[in-house]
């Protein structure tokens, strides 16, 4: 079932945050929504009501333009009909104002990011309210960003620039947005605390008491970068170093203060290169695409249940599907 990210985010709110998944092709999708069911090896494995867990598939514009847009909106519409029991939120990921449109358009995208972000304060506000404007008349729910996290922003190479909680709180009120995708200290890929930086619970906890309660905030940038995995993909000839993430433990004190989306894409992709390293490096004369892709279909799928866990959304679907009915979401 597609809902919002809202409808998500209220039952989620100060208490854990869901799991935000970029995908851009069959296996991750596959991947992804057995993991959410506790699914580890086939699609017909019993679903685990203990991992199940609500959660939010992104689309980069990257993704969206790898193959063809309408792949992913099929992909997508499939595993819902083969994994019923999901409840999920579509949503684009660092859309422009005019990829925000189309997806509003679309009628498939329940919920997009307008990332105005690299642009002067007003200029965003003002960017952000007429994306919020065409949104709403069609339900679509909007999530901007103010400041600037370190690293690679798809275009935007961006200095780091923290979220002001001042400015936040005037930038919620004056844009209308739905949630807000805070700076504070993460950055995009698989070396993040390589400089200055670090997580800013301090800075989090300030935007927080700034905002009105409950207002969802957004984590950017925030994979793991689990060093069993970078240690997988070295071992199988691989050439990652010093790669670093934020540390899975800071999940839940973020979740705390408000955090109600955290943004993972690097992760997948680790695993992805060592499931594929792996394979062709144990089984040199195999060349079907298939033997790595199922193989990463399972390891994604726990992956995933793993990460759920460490959210603290693992084992809520229940819980959201009964607050849903109450509330007779769409
Ligand atoms: O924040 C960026 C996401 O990780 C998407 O990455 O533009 O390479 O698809 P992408
Ligand atoms: P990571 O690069 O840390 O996975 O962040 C992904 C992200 O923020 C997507 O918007
Ligand atoms: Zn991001």
């Amino acid at each position: 079932m597609i809902v919002t990210t809202n409808d998500l985010f209220r039952h989620a709110c100060g208490k854990y945050a869901l799991g935000a998944y970029n995908i851009n092709n069959l296996e991750q999708t596959v991947g992804l929504f057995r993991g959410n069911l506790g699914k580890s090896k086939t699609n017909e494995d019993p679903v685990n009501p203990a991992v199940s867990a609500p959660f939010i598939i992104q689309i980069s514009r990257g993704a969206r333009s790898y193959t063809d847009k309408r792949f992913l909106e099929a992909m997508i519409r499939t595993a819902e009909e083969v994994f019923p029991e999901t409840i999920f939120a579509v949503h684009l990921d660092h859309g422009t104002e005019e990829v925000c449109y189309d997806c509003i358009e679309s009628g498939f995208y329940s919920s997009v990011m307008i990332d105005a972000s690299h642009e002067p304060f007003d200029k965003n506000i003002e960017t952000t309210r007429r994306v919020v404007d065409r949104a709403h008349e069609r339900g679509v729910v909007v999530e901007a960003e103010l400041g600037q996290l370190g690293g690679v922003e798809e275009d935007v190479v961006g200095s780091v620039r923290l979220t002001d909680a001042a400015q936040a709180a005037e930038f919620v009120d004056r844009s209308g947005c739905d949630s807000l995708a805070v700076a504070i200290g993460t950055s995009h890929g698989a070396y993040k605390f390589s400089a200055s930086q670090s997580l800013r619970l301090d800075r989090l906890a300030e935007i927080q008491k700034a905002v009105p309660p409950n207002f969802p905030l957004v984590m950017h940038g925030s994979s793991s970068v689990p060093k069993e995995w970078v240690d997988r993909i070295n071992a199988a000839g691989g050439a990652m170093k010093n790669a670093s993430g934020v540390k899975e433990a800071q999940y839940l004190p973020a979740a705390k203060l408000g955090v109600c989306k955290i943004n993972i894409d690097t992760d997948g992709r680790l695993v992805w290169c060592a499931t594929l390293r792996e394979c062709f490096r144990d089984k040199p004369e195999d060349f079907d695409l298939r033997t790595s892709g199922k193989v990463f279909m399972g390891n994604y799928a726990d992956y995933i249940a793993h990460k759920n866990t460490m959210l603290g959304s693992a084992g809520q679907l229940e819980a959201v599907r009964k607050s849903l009915a109450k509330a007779g979401a769409r």
